[in-house]
């Protein structure tokens, strides 16, 4: 078993707040990644049991959203938007600026274990271009300074 009961719990609260049980797919993935820091198909069959779904629905769903990375990813995960607004002001820069600054490409994670980095599509946030989403907070015009300052404060914290 991969959830604890705590999750477990609250993925049964969650579901029992909906008229159909396909509702509570998207509640019971935050629940799990909020726990896990990632998800897998050991976690799609935990979930389908607690809600009583198919697995192969939860990972469906699961692999609809970029917000829920399929493996382990570092402590910190860089999620920069590659859309069209932030694409239109500079996000493939930034994206290079993070790549050369951390020593890694898309899709990987530093050494240290501390940052993983990804490029993502749309996250709502369009009219504050270019954006990152770290972990479960937004950064927005971001600038390579504004980048430099979110690093250190992160490594600090770390
Ligand atoms: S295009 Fe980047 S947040 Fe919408």
């Amino acid at each position: 078993m991969i959830l604890t009961e705590e999750s477990i719990q609250k993925i049964k609260e969650k579901a029992a707040r909906y008229p159909h049980r396909k509702s509570a797919i998207l509640p019971a993935l935050t629940v799990a990644y909020r726990q896990v820091g990632h998800l897998n198909d050991e976690i799609y069959r935990e979930i389908g049991r607690v809600i009583n779904i198919p697995p192969v629905e939860i990972a469906e769903a699961a692999t609809f959203y970029t917000m829920f990375p399929k493996k382990p990813v570092g402590k910190y995960l860089l999620q920069v938007c590659h859309n069209l607004s932030c694409a239109l002001v500079g996000a493939d820069s930034m994206i290079t600026y993070l790549e050369d600054k951390l020593g890694i490409k898309k899709g990987e994670t530093t050494d240290d274990g501390l940052f993983t980095l990804i490029s993502v599509e749309c996250l709502g946030s369009c009219a504050t271009a270019p954006m990152i989403q770290i972990n479960h907070d937004f950064h927005e015009n971001l600038t390579r300074e504004k980048l430099d300052k979110l690093l250190e404060e992160l490594r600090a914290k770390a």
